[in-house]
C-alpha cells in the first residue's frame, strides 16, 4: 500500500519520500526512498525526516513487538519447550505529534479484524490524526498480500467507504483526500 501511495503522490505532482521495510516491490519512479529493516530503524528514519514533510501517511504494518534478546548463532534445540520474551516496539504514529512535533496533515491506518470503525476512531483521537484509513483485514482478498483493497476513510466529521478496487486506485483516493485536508 505504501508503494501505491508514493506513486499516487507523484501522480498528483508532489515530491514523495517512501520509508519502507524489506519488500520485493519496485520503487515508483521519482520517489525518494529510504530502506529500513527494523521497527526501530523506521522510527528513527521517520523522526529524522518528518521536519520537511507537509503530509505524512503512515501505513506500514510495523511489528508491535520484538524479541527482548536475539542470538548471533543458531539456537540449539536442547529444551522441549522454549519461551520467547517480547517487548513493545516504538509506536511511530503515536510519536508523531508530541515527540516529533509534527504539525502537518497526519494520516494513519487501522488494520482490524473486529469493531473496525470504533478502532479507527479511537486511533484518530488517541494519535492526533486528521484521517485514519480503516482496513478490515479479516476479509479474504483485500489488505495484506493482496492487490485489491477496500477501506473506510475516517475523519472527525464522519466516514466514507471506498468500495473494493485496486490498491493503486484506493491509494489515489487516499492521497487526494489527504491533500484536500492541507487546504481546508
Ligand atoms: O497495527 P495497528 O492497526 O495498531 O497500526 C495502526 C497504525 O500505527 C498504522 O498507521 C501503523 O503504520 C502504525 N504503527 C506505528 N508503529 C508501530 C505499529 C504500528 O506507527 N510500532
Amino acid at each position: 500500500m505504501g508503494y501505491a501511495l508514493a506513486g499516487a503522490v507523484r501522480h498528483e505532482g508532489h515530491e514523495a519520500l517512501l520509508i519502507s521495510g524489506p519488500t520485493s516491490l519496485d520503487v515508483p519512479e521519482g520517489v525518494d526512498f529510504v530502506s529500513v529493516t527494523t521497527a526501530q530503524q523506521m522510527y528513527e528514519a521517520v523522526r529524522d525526516m518528518v521536519g520537511g514533510v507537509d503530509v505524512a501517511i503512515l501505513c506500514a504494518a510495523v511489528a508491535d513487538y520484538r524479541p527482548v534478546s536475539f542470538s548471533e548463532q543458531k539456537i540449539k534445540k536442547d529444551a522441549e519447550r522454549m519461551e520467547l520474551s517480547l517487548e513493545r516496539t516504538p509506536d511511530i504514529l503515536g510519536s508523531m505529534r508530541q515527540e516529533f512535533g509534527f504539525g502537518g496533515i497526519l494520516v494513519g491506518f487501522a488494520a482490524e479484524t473486529q469493531n473496525l470503525l470504533a478502532g479507527a476512531r479511537g486511533k484518530l483521537e488517541a494519535k492526533g490524526c486528521d484521517m485514519v484509513v480503516a482496513n478490515d483485514v479479516s476479509q479474504p482478498g483485500v489488505g495484506f498480500d493482496a492487490s485489491m483493497n477496500e477501506v473506510w476513510l475516517v475523519r472527525k466529521e464522519g466516514e466514507e467507504k471506498l468500495e473494493r478496487d485496486t490498491k493503486y486506485h484506493i491509494a489515489l483516493r487516499i492521497v487526494q483526500e489527504s491533500l484536500s485536508l492541507v487546504t481546508r
